[in-house]
């Protein structure tokens, strides 16, 4: 369990990293779409699945850390240590529903017919996601 401890840990922690640039990169992509009334091609449609691909993996790994970590689900009993309320509840609970915005955000561009419509549903429900996930990393874990 200790190894498997080890190797998920430092999966999610690495792979954070290009979850979180990819989203960035896509959310300012979509934004600049719509300033620029451009159309919607093939590579925003990419953008945008490698955004949800990469949170789909974080949100996998996430889940595995949760259930083998002492920072998580062990950790539950702690409430009023805020650093450990952080990683076993907050962190988890924000992530999960961030992700399914940006999921939301994903089959609802679909549905449009309109390059701008794609564009915004892309852009809003991603930088909501993102702005939930910012707000509950453990920054001081990641550094
Ligand atoms: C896009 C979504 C997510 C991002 C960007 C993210 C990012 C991070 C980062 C940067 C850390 C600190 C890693 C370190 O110690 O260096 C962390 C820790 C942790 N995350 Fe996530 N996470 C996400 C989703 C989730 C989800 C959905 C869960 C659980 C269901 C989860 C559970 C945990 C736990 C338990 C820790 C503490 C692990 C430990 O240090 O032992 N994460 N996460």
């Amino acid at each position: 369990m200790e190894f498997m401890y080890e190797i998920i840990q430092k999966a999610h922690s690495g792979i954070a990293y290009l979850a979180l640039g990819i989203l960035v990169f896509a959310v300012i992509n979509a934004f600049l779409a719509i300033s620029s009334k451009r159309g919607f091609e093939d590579k925003d449609r990419k953008i945008s699945l490698f955004a949800l691909i990469f949170c789909h993996v974080q949100l996998l790994l996430g889940l595995v850390v949760y259930f083998v970590s002492p920072l998580g689900m062990a950790a539950l009993g702690e409430m009023s240590n805020a650093a450990l309320r952080l990683t076993s509840l907050e962190h988890p609970l924000i992530n999960v529903i961030a992700i399914a915005l940006i999921t939301i955000g994903w089959s609802k561009h679909k549905k449009e017919e309109s390059s701008n419509g794609k564009f915004k549903k892309i852009g809003y429900l991603y930088l909501a996601g993102l702005l939930l996930i910012l707000s509950r990393i453990p920054w001081n874990l990641w550094f």
